[in-house]
């Protein structure tokens, strides 16, 4: 981080010295929420926890080298006495915005796709100069000021994710790092029960584009009517990215490889070139034109963003994550999360990867669907029995609409099995796999149904997993 004094944070937080002997100090970074990381000149943040109350690890953190601990009391050591840690966080993150000297910072959001487009970006951008984005999805009130307290006088851009689970969330994290780009992927139904509805959503999502200045740079995806219409909620310059013909970036000529990661030839005002993604499923050509887009509003060559797409790797685990066993079955761990857009896609990447062989899907429940989480389970049933996959898991009650879904389709003969957890449908399928099957496996994050992918995989074992397969 750019260092401040202990004195300095005192006044961006407007918080209390306690216990410092010099105030001159400087916190030089990292700042830290779990004590096990902080080292010499870290500022330990003391959050609540749900099991433990950060407070009470001050005194670790301050022997492992934290200058001083942010706390809402006195700890026994040098501390920053302020009413609100997490906003004494954001505060502290926008001072150190604010007197970096060469940074644009870039925000990403939308319901599907925003850890990949980040980490897209910032595979392009680090060809450019030194390129600061969040580790995993850090995109909340917590991780993006600890991902902004990262940036260095060096730092010459910051690509930022920003999640909303409600109306205000992503303007307040804009006022922590203003952003200069903003892109907006899609609107989804991705928490749609917290929000009450897809126009909600739209609403919270476009706050990322009205924050935006008139010297800024609004990205929005020409496909996604709700995000083409932010045009008119922002003073930036518009570019849009997508598919559809009048868009300024797009993808012509998309194909599928038979590994399902698609091609396609980017096309920029600025000239085209070709592009062979290393990302598996079709929906990722829109997370490479907002990172396209982005780039090439920052001076890339299009040539240059052709070439980086093309070697980028995803970064994050368990999105359309492909493992080819040594007994010839495939796979695909997308067990990070799911909302029906991103099962809808997944089912469609492993349809194509299945091509020709036999496609099995593990489909776990949609959490955070409010009202309409039945009829939204029973639709994906549908899908994955239009998409004429071999087998359909479906794991868990929650789930249990996928059934009548995938039932209601007329003609499909696939397996349709309900399994009650993981463990039981590593079983379910350890009888059925043989060389040349592809298997997906999806659900919402807290099922943890990466647990199958990842007992397949042999990098876990699993209780009531007999290891046998036949
Ligand atoms: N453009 C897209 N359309 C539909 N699904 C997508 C798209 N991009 C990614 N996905 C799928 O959505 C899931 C999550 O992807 P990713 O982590 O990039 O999204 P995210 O928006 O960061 O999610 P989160 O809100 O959990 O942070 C993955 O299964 C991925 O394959
Ligand atoms: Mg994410």
């Amino acid at each position: 981080m750019i260092p401040l004094s202990l004195a300095e944070v005192a006044r961006v937080t407007g918080g209390q010295l306690a216990g410092v002997a010099d105030p001159a100090v400087l916190v030089t970074g990292p700042v830290v929420i779990d004590s096990r990381e902080a080292a010499p000149g870290s500022l330990f943040a003391a959050l609540p926890g749900t099991r433990t109350d950060g407070h009470e690890f001050a005194a670790a953190a301050v022997q492992a080298g934290a200058v001083a601990v942010l706390a809402t009391r006195p700890v026994g050591c040098p501390a920053l006495v302020v009413p609100d840690v997490q906003a004494a966080l954001g505060q502290l993150a926008r001072a150190v915005v604010d007197r970096a000297s060469n940074l644009t910072v870039i925000g990403i959001t939308g319901s599907a796709g925003k850890t990949t487009t980040k980490d897209l970006t910032a595979q392009l951008l680090e060809t450019l100069g030194p390129t600061i984005a969040p580790r995993e999805s850090f995109n909340n009130e917590i991780g993006h000021p600890l991902t902004v307290l990262r940036v260095t006088d060096q730092t010459r851009f910051l690509v930022s994710e920003l999640a909303a689970r409600g109306a205000g969330h992503i303007a307040q994290l804009c006022q922590i790092a203003p952003p200069r780009l903003g892109a907006v992927l899609g609107v989804g139904l991705a928490h749609a029960g917290e929000f009450g509805g897809v126009e909600a959503i739209a609403q919270a999502k476009g706050e990322l584009v009205a924050a935006l200045p008139a010297d800024g740079i609004a990205v929005l995806n020409a496909d996604d009517h709700r995000v083409a219409a932010m045009a008119a909620r922002t003073r930036a310059r518009v570019v849009m990215f997508g598919r559809s013909a009048t868009a300024d970036v797009r993808a012509e000529r998309v194909r599928a490889d038979e590994a399902g990661r698609p091609g396609f030839t980017l096309t920029t005002p600025a000239g085209s070139a070709p592009v062979q993604l290393r990302l598996h499923g079709e929906h990722h050509v829109t997370n490479a034109l907002a990172a396209a887009a982005l780039a090439a509003q920052l001076s890339m060559p299009v040539a240059a963003i052709a070439a980086g797409l093309s070697a980028a790797v995803a970064r994050s685990r368990w999105r359309m994550e492909v493992t080819k066993l040594p007994d010839g079955v495939t796979v695909v761990n997308d067990a990070y999360n799911a909302n029906p857009d991103s099962v809808r896609a997944a089912i469609a990447a492993l349809a194509t990867m299945a091509r020709g062989r036999r496609g099995f899907a593990v489909l776990g429940p949609m959490t955070e669907l409010g009202d309409d989480a039945d009829r939204l389970h029973a639709e994906i049933g549908a899908d994955a029995a239009a998409a004429d996959l071999a087998g359909l898991i479906v794991v868990g009650d929650a789930a249990e609409p996928i059934l009548a879904g995938a039932r209601a389709v007329p003609g499909w003969r696939g397996v349709l099995q309900h399994v009650p957890d993981a463990a039981a449908a590593v079983g379910a399928l350890r009888g059925r796999l043989r060389d040349g099957d592809v298997v997906l496996v999806k659900a919402s994050h807290s099922i943890h149904l990466e647990r199958v992918a990842l007992a397949l995989t042999g990098e876990l074992p699993l209780d009531g997993d007999t290891g046998s397969r036949t």
